[in-house]
């Protein structure tokens, strides 16, 4: 099969099935002349790195209604960016987007570059996200892999080599695949059968506008690809987290540090997350006491079990950490999904009373 047959076929499919996002300009709109918003391109990559496309519209449409564009953005505050931030997960994405913000706007003179190469230098923005840009915003023809991208490809060429390893051999042969005409749309196009078609498991080959191309389907091979390795079991880390709440509803919060998980969020004071039961010390004298159940949380790499304890804190309350704030000024949207879910225990635990 020649590789320059299967761009045209994907294309004509995008043409009358492409997904309807808010940042995307579709097929009708870019023949009518319509060009992407570079700073909605970026914003939306970064947003669906790790995320699924139902998960980032809400946000998408905060965002953008809140930062029209990147100068609003750049000259945002971080707690507020944070906050909208909030449930989205991988924090060092919010951090590193309003720094990217503030380069444009404060290096470029406000405009993005426009180079794959120049993308790549700003913060947060890696291989994938630059060539995305690139192809999306500015009609670079560059090889854009994500995780759908992988796996229409090792369908596509009965790949066996199992992922991770077989990264560069696939990026290889998205890049022979990738046209010089259209880029942007190829890239959204395959990430579109990714996402609807070529899904991971049970791909509808039926109605694929690459079967007549797919190695992976002639050979039965489809369903079974890509090969992963094997992943090591996560481990299971504990920690305490201290929910008080002071007589005039005001709650007990801290900003956690920069670096780290979680970093620069809002969260409730505790203990380190550590493989053994933590030793803790409360954030200021009460009667605290341990609210009913635990809270679960899956990061990354690893499980997490969080016992919540809660306090009624006096009036004259001196903490050690964390600041108070008003109920009017705190909302439990603003919290990562981990600390919400304490929220939502230690709520429940006190209402008991
Ligand atoms: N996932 C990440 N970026 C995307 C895009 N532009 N279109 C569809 N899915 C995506």
């Amino acid at each position: 099969m020649r590789d320059e047959v299967i761009a045209p076929a994907l294309l004509a499919w995008y043409d009358r099935s492409a997904r309807v996002m808010p940042w995307r300009v579709g097929p009708e709109e870019r023949r009518a002349g319509v060009r992407p918003d570079p700073y909605r391109v970026w914003l939306s990559e970064v947003m669906l790195q790790q995320t699924t496309v139902a998960a980032v519209r809400d946000y998408f449409r905060r965002f953008t209604e809140r930062w029209p564009d990147v100068a609003a953005l750049a000259a945002a505050e971080d707690g507020e960016v944070m906050a909208e931030w909030a449930g989205l997960g991988y924090y060092a994405r919010a951090r590193n987007l309003l720094k990217c913000a503030r380069a444009v706007a404060g290096d470029h003179g406000g405009r993005f570059p426009e180079k794959r190469d120049a993308l790549l230098a700003l913060p947060g923005v890696g291989p994938y996200t630059a060539a995305a840009i690139a192809a999306i915003a500015f009609d670079e023809p560059a090889t854009v892999v994500d995780g759908n991208v992988e796996r229409v490809v090792a369908r596509l060429f009965a790949v066996e080599t199992p992922l991770p390893a077989a990264k560069p051999e696939l990026t290889a042969l998205t890049a022979r695949l990738t046209p010089r005409e259209l880029p942007g749309d190829f890239a959204q196009a395959m990430m579109d059968l990714g996402a609807t078609i070529c899904t991971p498991r049970n791909p509808a080959c039926g109605i694929c506008p690459l079967r007549f191309a797919c190695a992976g389907h002639a050979t039965g091979r489809a369903s079974g690809l890509p090969v992963k390795a094997a992943k090591p079991e996560k481990a299971t880390r504990h920690g305490v987290a201290f929910v008080g709440v002071r007589e005039d509803g005001a709650v007990l919060v801290e900003r956690r540090p920069e670096r780290g998980l979680l970093g620069g969020m809002l969260g409730w004071p505790g203990t380190d997350w550590a493989l053994s039961e933590p030793v803790a010390t409360p954030p200021a004298p009460g009667r605290w006491r341990n609210a009913a159940g635990e809270v679960r949380h899956t990061f990354t790499h690893f499980h997490l079990r969080l016992s919540v304890m809660t306090a009624l804190l006096p009036r004259d309350a001196a903490p050690d950490r964390g600041h108070f704030r008003l109920r009017s000024e705190f909302s439990p949207a603003d919290l990562p999904t981990v600390m919400r879910k304490v929220h939502d225990l230690a709520s429940a635990d006190m209402a008991d009373d």
